[in-house]
């Protein structure tokens, strides 16, 4: 089997060290890749919205499976461009795709399905939803409907908070055309967690859970960013918990897009708040969670390969994944400015110590080579991973090999883990 990844970050990393344990795996590229994805595959100088031009590199080099890691290239329709060339895509189409593009789109389906989730409007002009905040009152969430980069979703503990999101998304334009139409909805309370599942177009099997930390500061504070951590399986969702997401939450949307003719093919991320009234989606993301795939990845037993075949091949019914017994926490190492600009180029000492601790595995996400000495390239750097019988010694050698890591504009939390383990 040849595979092409798309993606340069931890997650795409992850996925190219799982992929590569494959015996079935005869070559492994990655595009574009990182000095992380380099020790797996082989980097190709080809970025994730260049659909054109990773679809040629697939053709000419007679690539069986491609694996797109975020969303973008997904949403720009990279799944439609190779099944017209014939190449298998562990994606969903740009129609499917829409899951995570648009919010409302998301909407409409879940309530089409009867999937619990929070009671929505979408609104069209400013002044409608204004008035209808004022009415509502706060708490009350209010979320562009486009892709923002995370940076779409205000959760408003005041009308004038909300009244502020509204103004900022559709009259000031903070998000460009993501802010043409907005949804605003009920606020849930509860944990939150990240619930994977492998799909076929029409069977799913489940993938398990994660819990990610959003906030950039100790005691989930500060404003959000990609994710700073998370961990695996995570105590509160039990299997009950996991029976009840495939049942009410996944299997009805899968069923719902085959029925609209959208068929959805790939990695299902469903947003889930733990509720007293049971799990409610918040969204559907349409590709692995990052920091969630390098903890979760780390716990498969099973050959990623034939599985994300299967996905393809419409074969998931009879398709059974072995997780080992073990507990996975993820650290995230992130450049001193991130969420806002972060520093550049800073200098990054050997990962070597790191990687030696038992247990442990270091991802790399914003990373280059620079005349051989790996810097700093983007905001989120490093994912470092730690395993164990239980999450407490999970957590503890995740943090023995943050220990090993010589960084010194690098930050991360200390306190990754905190609501299991307090
Ligand atoms: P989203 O981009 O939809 O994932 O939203 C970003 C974050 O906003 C989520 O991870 C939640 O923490 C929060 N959020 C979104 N929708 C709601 C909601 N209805 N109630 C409470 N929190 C929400
Ligand atoms: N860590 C959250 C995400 O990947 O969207």
């Amino acid at each position: 089997m040849r595979v092409l990844v798309v993606g340069s970050g931890g997650r795409e990393h992850a996925l190219c060290w799982a992929l590569a344990a494959s015996p079935l795996l005869t070559k492994l590229w990655c595009a574009p890749g990182n000095p992380g994805t380099a020790q797996h595959a082989e980097n190709v100088p080809i970025g994730v919205l260049d659909v054109a031009a990773l679809v040629d590199f697939a053709r000419q080099n007679a690539v069986d499976l491609v694996v797109p890691g975020p969303e973008a290239p997904l949403v720009a329709g990279i799944a439609d461009a190779l099944a017209h060339v014939g190449i298998a895509c562990c994606g969903p189409s740009a129609a499917a795709a829409r899951l995570e593009g648009s919010k409302t789109f998301t909407k409409e389906i879940a309530d089409a399905a009867g999937i619990p989730t929070a009671k929505w409007e979408r609104f069209d002009d400013a002044e409608t939803a204004r008035d209808f905040v004022r009415r509502r009152g706060a708490p009350i969430v209010v979320k562009a409907d486009g892709l923002a980069a995370g940076k779409g979703v205000v959760v408003a503990a005041s009308v004038a908070e909300a009244e502020q999101a509204i103004t900022d998304f559709m009259d000031s334009r903070t998000l460009g055309h993501a802010g043409d139409s907005l949804v605003i909805e009920e606020c849930l309370i509860g944990e939150e967690i990240s619930f994977f599942a492998l799909c076929d177009g029409k069977h799913a099997i489940a993938l398990g859970a994660a819990q990610d930390h959003k906030r950039v500061g100790e005691g989930d504070t500060g404003p959000n960013t990609g994710g700073m951590g998370a961990y695996s399986p995570p105590p509160v969702f039990t299997p009950e918990l996991e029976h009840e997401t495939m049942a009410r939450i996944v299997r009805p949307a899968l069923a719902e897009l085959a029925r609209q003719g959208t068929p959805f093919r790939g990695i299902l991320f469903a947003g889930l708040m733990l509720t007293a009234d049971g799990p409610k989606l918040i969204e559907f993301n349409v590709r692995f969670g990052d920091p969630e795939a390098e903890c979760l990845l780390p716990r498969l037993q099973s050959d990623l390969l034939p599985a994300l075949l299967a996905a393809c091949d419409g074969e998931l019914a009879n398709f059974a994944l072995r997780w080992r017994k073990r507990s996975a926490l993820s650290v995230v190492m992130a450049a001193r400015g991130y969420p806002g600009t972060p520093v550049r180029h800073s200098k990054l000492g050997s990962l070597a110590a790191a990687e030696a601790v038992p247990g442990a595995l270091v991802f790399q996400s914003g990373t280059e080579r620079l005349d051989g000495q790996l810097v700093s390239s983007g905001g989120r750097v490093l994912t470092v991973c730690g395993t164990g019988e239980t999450l407490a010694e999970a957590q503890a050698c995740a943090y023995r090999a943050v220990g090993a890591v010589h960084w010194p504009e690098g930050f991360f939390r200390r306190d990754i883990g905190w609501r299991a383990l307090g």
